[in-house]
């Protein structure tokens, strides 16, 4: 079958207690019960590409445990492409730790496992990452491993550097990425900026970066589309969120999945907005990814 989608990340079993307030350092609160959701921004995107009817695949690295499994019969059950899923002996899956609070916001730990695993030659031997229209990585993986994937791409190369990168990017990567996807603090590291609080700053962070094109998510403000020397804001709907946690997540693969069927920028963003507002009306990660009529629906209802 031919993919609109390959996603080259990251496979997490998500642990999430709800709080009122995320603990401040050296603080104990106590929460809700435990809920194991399946996760991690890589997997989380192909799932939400695949609901939204395109054909994704996973290419990327579980540990030898129930967690792998599981894992994996997530992905295959939503009709995810997991011939590139392979398995690390002696290794754990990745487990992400969440508490969200209140008002939908989220504090993560992430435990990499077997993510951390992903080599630059499993990519060269992933048949989807030459086939796919669109190839999608973050940064869960390492960065030698996403360089690989920008190597290989024979379509539309997008990263969304989620989350924020602590290593040093090579220049060459962003040189290589024809759309970028980060947020307000992903931009502002990688653009070297101070912070980026208005639509105009982040216009001009994203004009410093050798990429083709860049999409800046806004949170609540929606996305701001920079394509050479045109910007658009195109604000989101106003919702009020449950839980935030694969927002963006969603929004990424929505848009890719508007650019694998020739869509145009603003049009795809448009839609990602309405999808990432969407997903944040119900909990948890891959539990929240709509379809396209329940974007609608969602929406409709809030
Ligand atoms: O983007 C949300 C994801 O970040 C969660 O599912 C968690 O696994 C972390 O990777």
């Amino acid at each position: 079958m031919s993919i609109d989608i390959a996603v080259v990340g990251s496979c997490n079993l998500d642990l999430v207690v709800n709080v009122e307030n995320i603990p401040k350092v050296g603080q104990t609160v106590l929460g809700g019960d435990l809920s194991r959701i399946p996760g991690g921004k890589g997997a989380n995107q192909a799932v939400a590409a695949a609901r939204l009817g395109y054909r994704s695949s996973m290419i990327g690295r579980v540990g030898d445990d129930e967690t792998g499994i599981f894992l994996r019969e997530c992905l295959e059950k939503d009709g995810v492409e997991t011939t590139s899923l392979l398995v690390t002996a002696e290794t754990p899956s990745g487990i992400a730790m969440i508490a969200v609070q209140n008002d939908g916001d989220n504090s993560i730990v992430v435990s990499p496992g077997a993510n951390a695993h992903l080599t630059p030659e499993d990519i060269a031997e992933a048949q989807t990452v030459s086939n796919a229209t669109i190839v999608l990585t973050q940064a869960e993986i390492p960065i030698e491993t996403v360089l690989a994937a920008a190597r290989n791409a024979k379509g539309t190369f997008v990263w969304n550097p989620a989350p924020a990168p602590e290593e040093i990017v090579p220049l060459e990567l962003l040189d290589l990425v024809d759309v970028l996807i980060p947020n307000q603090t992903e931009l502002s590291l990688l653009a070297g900026t101070g912070a980026i609080d208005s639509v105009e700053k982040a216009v001009e962070a994203a004009r410093t970066l050798p990429c083709a094109s860049v999409v800046v998510t806004l949170g609540a403000d929606g996305a701001v589309v920079v394509v050479n020397n045109d910007a658009v804001h195109v604000p989101a709907p106003k919702v009020n969120p449950i839980d935030t946690t694969g927002a963006g997540d969603a929004f990424c693969a929505a848009l890719c999945g508007g650019l694998s069927q020739g869509s145009d920028f603003v049009a795809a963003v448009s839609e990602a907005v309405r999808v990432g507002a969407a997903t944040t009306l119900v909990a948890g990660a891959q539990s929240s990814f709509p379809t396209s009529d329940q974007v609608n629906a969602r929406l409709e209802n809030r």
